[in-house]
């Protein structure tokens, strides 16, 4: 195999043999094949695609490049997972997994971290002081066994080929690839070993997809890939037009996720957090339908057993789980209504961006996050508004970075007349 010509015959919208596909990648993570080789080939399949039996070909080397997991084998149990195509306030996993092993089901996950305008998992949990999100995989199953839950970093071995091409997109802009994004979610999900898989497929301008088709398109190729592997997934395409919830930021977000485990949070991250939830437990080895499994989740939220093993899981990762001891940012900045209306529009990558230009995301990998700081969205979109009334709350480190984003989000809003329809969070199920 001559990376030089697989690079030729993609760039001329050739067709690869999967024993190629699967050695390029597999010496690309041995660092047989240098970064502009790959970053090349990627950006090839950015103009010309891949057809599926290449997708999985992808997926399956991927997933070769490592060791994998069998989770369900060392528990005992049916293992299910989730996975969010990433967007702007994505504090799910937070509060789905205590809910979820509230109710009996173990949820071990591995997550990942920001890039660019979305957050990671792994950052906001590291907001949280002592938080230790570098598990061994024996210490993450003895925590399962005991809290029901843990969410750790990809472990160095799991799907090697990922984590360096990942990196690699996020500075070539080849990200929003839908093979290269397929592959790169459901490699890690195979193996990881879950037999079952819900995936949250962001839509909208904060997210990678920005259209329902383009989302639908990526949802299919995943589930796809999950069939053939002789897994179960469903795909919930949600709503990233608007940040979720009202908090971004790290322990902003952290703290929305901990008040939405215990039944007071946003009403449109509760929806989602409860409908990711019950399909869990639905796909679980409870043997419920999604009605009961649904009623279950409210059931964990509501007699406070959520908040319970929230509590038990971090504690358990070394963390204090007390939202007193997040760390608050020393600047608070109120962004006013400019005038009477109903908010039209709220923009996630706006909102998005001006988070990460405050520091609660990274311009680099090497760049450190600052974990209290961000935007708290009063307003979401077709909330009614009085001049003057508070919009959002910027929370800065300095009064300078603080003034810059509290005219960024305000500039994301927009008051007209009238109220937009309302399309609910979940946008579409792919099942
Ligand atoms: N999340 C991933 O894990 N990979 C991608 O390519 C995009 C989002």
């Amino acid at each position: 195999m001559r990376p030089a010509e697989l690079i030729e015959q993609k760039r001329n919208g050739g067709e690869h043999d999967a024993a190629e596909l699967a050695e390029l990648i597999l010496a690309y993570a041995r660092d047989d094949v240098p970064d502009y080789q790959l970053a090349a080939w990627c950006m090839a399949v950015y103009f010309q695609g891949l057809t599926p039996a290449e997708t999985h070909a992808l997926t399956d080397a991927m997933i070769r490049s490592g060791e994998t997991l069998d989770l369900g084998a060392a528990l005992g149990r049916k293992v299910v997972d989730k996975h969010s195509t990433g967007g702007v306030g994505d504090k799910t996993s937070i509060a789905v997994g205590p809910i979820v092993a509230a109710c009996g089901v173990p949820l071990g996950k591995m997550s990942g971290r920001g890039l660019g305008h979305t957050g990671g998992t792994l950052d906001k949990l590291e907001s949280i002081p002592g938080f230790r999100v570098e598990l061994t995989t024996d210490e993450m199953i003895q925590q399962l066994r005991e809290v029901g839950m843990a969410i750790v970093g990809q472990t160095a071995n799991l799907v090697p080929a990922d984590k360096k091409l990942y990196a690699l997109r996020d500075v070539t802009a080849t990200v929003d690839i839908v093979p290269l994004i397929a592959s790169s979610i459901m490699s890690k999900k195979l193996a990881a070993g879950a037999q079952a898989i819900v995936l949250d497929v962001k839509v909208g301008d904060g997210a990678f997809m920005k259209t329902l088709d383009d989302a639908r398109v990526l949802a299919e190729v995943m589930r796809e890939i999950g069939t053939m592997a002789g897994r179960e997934v469903t795909c919930l395409l949600t709503d990233m037009d608007q940040p979720l919830g009202r908090a971004v930021g790290n322990a902003l977000e952290v703290h929305e996720a901990r008040d939405t485990v215990r039944g007071d949070g946003p009403a449109d991250f509760t929806e989602l957090v409860l409908e990711a939830a019950a399909r869990l437990l639905a796909y679980s080895d409870l043997g419920i339908d999604l009605d009961e499994g649904r009623r279950r989740a409210e059931a964990a939220v509501d007699d406070g057993s959520a908040l319970e093993v929230y509590e038990r899981w971090i504690h358990a990762q070394g963390g204090d789980p007390d939202p007193g001891a997040l760390e608050q940012a020393p600047v608070r900045r109120v962004v006013p209504a400019p005038r009477d209306g109903v908010v039209t529009r709220l923009g996630a990558l706006d909102v998005g961006v001006a988070a990460l230009e405050l520091g609660a995301g990274r311009r680099t990998k090497a760049d450190p996050i600052d974990h209290a700081v961000g935007v708290l969205c009063f307003a979401k979109r077709g909330d009614t508004v009085l001049e003057g009334d508070d919009l959002a709350e910027v929370h800065a480190r300095t009064e300078e970075t603080a003034e810059r984003a509290a005219a960024a989000v305000l500039a994301a809003y927009e008051i007209g007349e009238r109220a937009p329809a309302d399309h609910g969070i979940v946008l579409d199920i792919v099942a």
